[in-house]
């Protein structure tokens, strides 16, 4: 075992604040460092937020404040988040921070002082929402997130990343733990293989960056800047490189799976360029799934941890994520089965369990731990040490949701154990004398279970399993050496602490409750919203709204919409089939031109996001698409099949008129309208953003 441990979460993009599945990595990082710091690892977890880049530049000019007082504001909610969870991170590393700089800057130099940057010129697509150069053609979108791609041509420095092809795939042979698990090791395999083309790691057209050192006009690429936080944390580049010393190379990188190209690509690349050690893993999890698609602000389908933290408990929120989620593949978030976990493991198993034996030891044995006498609970006794090192192996393996699955055979056991022993029952059988001796011997057998549990579950959960181990008399669970959690531990004659709940059952509204939480918070608030709130009065807000939707021009622009919606008017895209905006215009207006607001606003449009779209038959221009709103799919037909192939829009964002009476085309029926740039002579252009919209989002 090594006596030292580093272990990291990804720093998190301050665009959107904390949600349960940002909350997820953190979560398993912080149940890591505690188990390390329990078994006497010297152990160091690094956590923070990642504010350059032109995604933040974005979100903050859009709510109207400079990017520092953005990425104040969220960073600290992200921050405030982890401390009401009572996360133990060891630093949280912001990339604004002097400290960060400094190191990025000095990486930078070193690489271009070996050699490995040179000046070159990038035309390319670049995907904002990932902050990533991708290879499609213009007008594409990104093959990641399905987001509208941006054309650009700029002057940058270049990082000479297809130097380390081969030594990149050398490593990996040599080093088959570096990348777990097996699936995403054999994506990146198959990346480097297919060949590494240089990576473009400066920019020019926007200033939210890291300045390259004597060039400042240009900003570092935000993965090379972001990835340089695990070690600029540890002070490299730094008068004081203590820390890195002792702590680098990183024991444990925990990503989530959609970022490993980014950990195992790149950051190894530009470590071996820097003649710096590698990190010994990196570990990708799945996503967290809610209503069968990935949480995140742009879908609209967050669960805020605050609202479970304030209903059933941090304990309980850390149970689920562990149990439910099988670490490595993606996992279901619902309410429902966060009560029904809650309920049966946490409520009616392990809290009931400590419940019925420590009450029965107050009440037979004044509350001290009885000497078990001759009986013996042979089972218990020899299965529970297997249990134990069991669950141990599946821990060390991250493997969470089966040892947690293993250790509460344990809590099964023991209190089948109690209810076939019966010790509250008197035995006419039996003398006093053997009455009690039975009775000491299954409530020790009972209370050793749960010290065993409780050691074992700690990481997992702390709060509870402090509770229960100051109610088993043993103190401070932090003081405690968990390392040795042998059979017969616990000492008789230990005089039992104060006795209280530890998971009462979730009342019957708790689902509901929670639900209502987050609907007060709905439609999921993004950050930036609130800090529009803060800095804006309502008037102005509604000023500005105003101004958006009545524009003075004759041509109508989005911009309340998002920036970055194509400067051309917005008009339907359904070819020569029909033309009901128009329609709609006359109808609604009859006075010239103009419409007023109270016309524009009869219109609804929405932001809806292509699930599938196909060709019909026997008609050229039309495509069949489904397209969901987030409260509801729907069949849209529309004429652009001369436009874009099928294939290219699955997963897009485009606006749709969404209280379009319902119309049929070609024998089916098409329920709303897409909006598209119509140019002359050209083909039609799909209205999209820039930013990153909710599903279902209304336009105005
Ligand atoms: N800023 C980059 C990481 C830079 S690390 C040098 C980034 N940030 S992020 O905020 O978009 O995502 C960070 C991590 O949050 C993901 O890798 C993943 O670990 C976690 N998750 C975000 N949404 C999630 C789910 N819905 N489910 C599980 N994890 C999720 O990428």
């Amino acid at each position: 075992m090594t006596d030292k441990f580093y272990l990291t979460t990804p720093i998190y993009y301050v665009n959107a604040r904390p949600h349960i599945g940002t909350t997820y990595t953190t979560v398993v990082a912080d149940v890591i460092a505690r188990r390390k710091r329990a078994l006497g690892v010297d152990t160091f977890f690094l956590t923070g937020t990642d504010e350059h880049g032109q995604k933040i530049e974005r979100s903050a000019e859009r709510a109207g404040c400079s990017p520092q007082a953005f990425t104040d504001e969220v960073s600290a909610q992200f921050r405030a988040l982890w401390d009401r969870m009572g996360l133990t991170y060891d630093d949280f590393i912001r990339t604004t921070e002097p400290r960060h700089k400094r190191g990025v800057q000095k990486l930078f130099a070193l690489l271009k002082e070996r050699g490995y940057i040179y000046k070159g010129s990038y035309t390319g697509q670049y995907c904002v929402y990932d902050e990533a150069y991708v290879d499609v053609p213009p007008g594409a979108p990104c093959p990641e997130c399905g987001r509208p791609t941006e054309t650009i041509n700029e002057e940058n420095y270049f990082f000479k990343l297809s130097a380390f092809e081969r030594p990149l795939l050398e490593f990996y042979e040599a080093h088959p733990e570096f990348i777990r698990p097996e699936t995403r090791r054999n994506e990146v395999v198959s990346f480097v293989r297919a060949g590494l083309k240089d990576l473009s790691i400066s920019r020019t057209s926007f200033k939210w960056g890291i300045p390259v050192p004597g060039d400042e006009k240009h900003v570092i690429y935000v993965w090379m800047d972001a990835l340089a936080n695990y070690i600029t944390a540890l002070g490299w580049g730094s008068d004081d490189e203590s820390k890195f010393k002792t702590y680098w190379p990183a024991d444990l990188h925990i990503v989530g799976k959609e970022i490993t190209r980014f950990h195992c690509v790149y950051w190894p690349a530009f470590l071996m360029a820097a003649g710096l050690p590698l990190p010994k893993s990196v570990v990708a999890h799945g996503w967290l799934l809610f209503e069968e698609s990935k949480m995140s602000k742009s879908r609209g389908n967050i669960v805020r941890a605050e609202t479970i933290l304030e209903v059933l408990g941090a304990d309980a929120l850390r149970y689920f994520l562990l149990r439910e989620v099988v670490f490595g593949q993606d996992g279901s978030f619902s309410f429902d089965a966060l009560v029904q976990r809650y309920n049966s493991d946490l409520a009616n198993g392990y809290g009931n369990l400590v419940s019925r034996t420590l009450t029965m030891i107050g009440k037979y044995f004044d509350g001290v731990v009885p000497e078990p006498a001759g009986l013996q609970a042979a089972s218990l006794a020899t299965e529970i040490p297997e249990t134990v090192v069991a669950v141990e192996q599946q821990f060390e393996a991250l493997d969470f949701s089966r040892a947690l699955e293993r250790l509460w055979t344990i809590v099964a056991a023991t209190d089948g154990y109690l209810t076939a022993s019966a010790p509250w029952k008197q035995s006419e059988s039996l003398t006093d004398e053997q009455q009690r001796a039975l009775r000491a011997t299954v409530l020790y057998t009972a209370a050793e279970a749960i010290r065993i549990v409780t050691a074992l579950v700690y990481p997992v959960l702390p709060d509870a399993a402090a509770k229960v181990w100051a109610q088993l008399g043993l103190g401070d669970i932090q003081k405690a050496d968990l390392k040795q959690v042998a059979w017969g531990g616990l000492k008789p004659g230990t005089k039992l602490g104060e006795l209280g709940p530890v998971f009462p059952r979730a009342e019957k509204d708790a689902i509901q409750k929670m639900k209502e939480i987050e609907e007060k918070n709905a439609p999921a608030a993004p950050a930036e919203d609130k800090v529009v709130k803060a800095e804006k009065p309502a008037e102005e807000a509604a000023a500005a709204e105003h101004t958006a939707v009545a524009p003075k021009q004759a041509e109508p622009r989005h911009e309340a919409g998002g920036r970055g919606m194509p400067a051309a008017p917005a008009v339907p895209a359904t070819g020569t089939v029909v033309n009901p905006v128009q329609e709609a215009a006359a109808a609604l207006s009859g006075s010239g031109d103009k419409i007023t607001i109270d016309d524009f606003t009869k219109v609804e449009l929405r932001v809806a996001q292509i699930k599938v779209a196909e060709r019909v038959p026997k008609a050229d221009k039309l495509l069949r698409l489904e397209v969901d709103l987030g409260y509801e799919q729907r069949q849209i037909l529309a004429g652009i099949a001369e436009a874009y192939a099928p294939e290219s829009l699955v997963g897009r964002k485009i606006v749709i008129v969404a209280n379009l009476a319902p119309r049929k085309l070609r024998g089916l029926e098409s329920n709303g309208m897409l909006l598209a740039a119509s140019l002359e002579g050209g083909k039609p252009v799909l209205a999209s953003f820039l930013e990153d919209v909710e599903i279902g989002a209304r336009l105005k």
